[in-house]
């Protein structure tokens, strides 16, 4: 790992998951051209206070919430579903945060998770086998030859529908619509006449009328414009390195390498091979990044990748997102915390309850029961506490749409209702019932600890 690196030094590795059967590799390479060409989507400065604020996550000062959809699309590319989702992550961090009494840092999973790794290279319905579906910057989810082959051109509308989706989230956070004074209103219509939604409202008449009393005080959005505004971050797997490295340019201020694409990236778990190209690219790129931690891995080889990707041990560097399965995390993950912690390397552990948690439904569906996603939570903030490990912050997939695909939760879904409002590109998500719902669980258990920690501190 001591070679040069260059934004295009992942080239010389092997490399998994990145479609290598364009027809016509000319025409990559002039959209790759293009794309180097765009504007950046996110400037480095910002990802350096994301790298802050997880470092202050890395000591138990702030909690990381990073969700949104599996994958994005083409088609559910719409103002109401960005919206949608942002509000959610609005209203689980206000959960959060009052039950923690700590900041949360919220990263959306939006504005550029488009590619996808797949368990299979090819998909067989009756006796036609196709290439996989593999996101819609590389090839389309309709089961046709055409759809399937990779088509460069997507790579600039992925782009573009990033650069409109970040632009309409920072104009949610800074323009007015995330101010603590509007908190009743984000509140999502299906949500409003459940449990959750007079769960919400409570807290939100709490934290009402404490703003109330603030403003009596003297302290209001004109004395304090942080009030008025969020700090809101963006986030996708860095799986297709061709488009990465087209956003990847030197800071004029630092002289260092950042990749515009986003303010996190993380490598998931099918591409976190320490010789090849995944590891190689992000080794190079100053933005925190992020890596998947699957059963499989074992400690000696966690270090070895850590020591790959946060060389100089920076707190906020590098976050590891747990992601088991309820049934193997207390077996796998606290030999992997109790070596971060005995060989002291400054990393965020957090948990992805999502992608160890797949199951398919008697009738094909692939789903997700919310009791499993919950237990994993759960299991994750115990082995931390047993660990000494801040048990730092959940990254789930999710949507503020009304849909129905992981079962269970307060409505109690089953694998009839999958049939109504299955919608998602890949993996199914928590909806915004389910997501608020799990919040407030988290939140529950953060409170107890608090309040656990708060006595012992007396
Ligand atoms: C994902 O985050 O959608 C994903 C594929 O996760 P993992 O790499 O952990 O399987
Ligand atoms: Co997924």
């Amino acid at each position: 790992m001591t070679e040069r690196w260059t934004p295009a030094s992942w080239r010389a590795k092997p490399a998994k998951h990145i479609p290598s059967d364009y027809p016509d590799a000319d025409a990559l390479a002039r959209v790759e051209t293009t794309l180097r060409a765009m504007p950046p989507l996110v400037f480095a400065g910002e990802a350096r206070r994301l790298k802050e604020l997880l470092a202050q996550v890395s000591e138990g000062k702030a909690f990381l919430l990073q969700g949104g959809d599996c994958a994005e699309s083409f088609k559910e590319f719409a103002a109401d579903n960005i919206r949608d989702t942002f509000r959610l992550i609005l209203q689980m961090a206000v959960v959060l945060t009052f039950a923690g009494g700590k900041p949360v840092v919220k990263v959306g999973r939006i504005a550029g998770q488009f590619a996808k790794p797949r368990s299979s290279p090819v998909e067989t319905q009756g006796d036609v086998t196709l290439p996989s579906y593999r996101g819609d910057n590389i090839n389309g989810m309709g089961f046709t030859d055409a759809e399937r082959i990779p088509d460069p051109e997507r790579l600039l509308k992925a782009y573009g529908q990033s650069a409109s989706t970040l632009n309409l989230l920072r104009a949610f956070a800074n323009g007015g619509y995330a101010d603590l004074n509007n908190i009743h209103r984000w509140t999502l219509g299906f949500v409003d006449d459940s449990p959750q939604g007079a769960r919400y409202k409570a807290l939100t008449d709490k934290i009402s009328e404490t703003l109330a009393f603030m403003d009596a005080i003297g302290v209001n959005t004109n004395t304090h414009p942080g009030m008025h505004q969020v700090e809101f971050f963006t986030s996708h797997e860095a799986l297709l390195l061709g488009y990465e490295e087209a956003l990847t340019r030197v800071d004029s201020t630092s002289g260092d390498w950042y990749d515009t694409s986003a303010h996190l990236l993380w490598i998931g778990e099918r591409t976190r091979q320490l010789d090849h190209a995944h590891i190689e690219f992000m080794r190079g790129i100053k933005n925190p990044v992020g890596l998947k931690v699957g059963p499989t891995l074992e400690p000696d080889e966690l270090i070895r990748l850590i020591d790959a990707l946060s060389p100089a041990n920076e707190a906020g560097r590098l976050t590891l997102y747990g992601r088991f399965g309820s049934d193997k995390i207390a077996d796998r993950l606290p030999r992997l915390m109790a070596a971060t912690k005995r060989e002291g390397r400054n990393v965020v552990w957090a948990t992805d309850p999502m992608h160890g948690n797949t199951l398919t439904a008697g009738n094909g569906y692939k789903t997700r029961p919310f009791d499993r996603i919950l237990s994993e939570v759960k299991t994750f903030i115990d082995v931390a506490k047993a660990e000494g490990v801040h048990p730092g912050g959940v990254h789930f997939e999710m949507t503020g749409q009304n849909v129905t695909e992981c079962l269970g939760g307060a409505r109690a879904l089953t694998e009839t209702d999958l049939l109504d409002r299955y919608h998602t590109h890949c993996d199914p998500r928590l909806n915004a019932e389910q997501s608020l719902e799990l919040a407030f669980l988290i939140a529950e258990r953060l409170r107890d600890d608090r309040a656990l920690d708060l006595k012992a501190a007396v």
